[in-house]
């Protein structure tokens, strides 16, 4: 029976144990044309039902993060299968920041003007409700207002540092 190890950690020892953890891969949105901004995000989550409701944990360091604040908006988009490239891109790899990295991917505006990608799995355009200091990262809370959904797309997933499309 496999058992677990318990080992001292540091912050450097906890990013390694969360390399374990499998996420699903999305891109939180904020801004519009020519000011957008786009980051590959894993820490978000459903929140409440009433009133509809998510959370997106943002590094304070990232592009897009005071203009979240600033514009009291973001779009979470769930990615599919075929969106390991956008990912590899909204994380920034190929180098891009900023508005550039939209000229991939078809994008749209919902109701609050960030940025939709027309063939994610889900995506949820929400205005800003809440924003809680955590750290290295903002908890952001937001209010679902609109929401696009393509039901039949399989999920993108990143684990042990990969993304990789789980089995049916
Ligand atoms: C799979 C994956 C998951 C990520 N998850 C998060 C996350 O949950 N929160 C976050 O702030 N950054 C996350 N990042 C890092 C950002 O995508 C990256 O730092 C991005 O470049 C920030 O945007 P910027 O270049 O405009 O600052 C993740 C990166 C990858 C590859």
């Amino acid at each position: 029976m496999p058992s677990q190890e318990i080992s001292a950690f540091s912050s450097k020892e906890f990013r390694s144990a969360m390399r374990n953890v499998p996420g699903a891969v999305s891109i939180v949105t904020t801004g519009v044309h020519p000011g957008r901004h786009g980051l590959t995000l894993t820490a978000g989550c459903s929140l409440s039902t009433e009133p509809s409701s998510v959370l997106v944990c943002v590094n304070k360091s990232a592009g897009g993060h005071d203009t979240i604040k600033q514009s009291g908006s973001f779009c979470w988009n769930i990615l599919a299968a075929d969106h390991a490239e956008l990912a590899r891109k909204f994380s920034g790899q190929d180098g891009s920041k900023g508005d550039i990295r939209f000229t991939d991917g078809l994008w749209r505006e919902l109701i609050t003007g960030s940025p939709s990608l027309i063939d994610a799995i889900c995506s949820f355009d929400c205005r800003l409700t809440d924003s809680h200091d955590a750290g290295s990262h903002t908890i952001f809370v937001g209010e679902v207002v609109a929401q696009a959904i393509n039901a039949d797309r399989d999920p993108l997933v990143y684990v042990n540092g990969e993304f990789t499309v789980p089995k049916r």
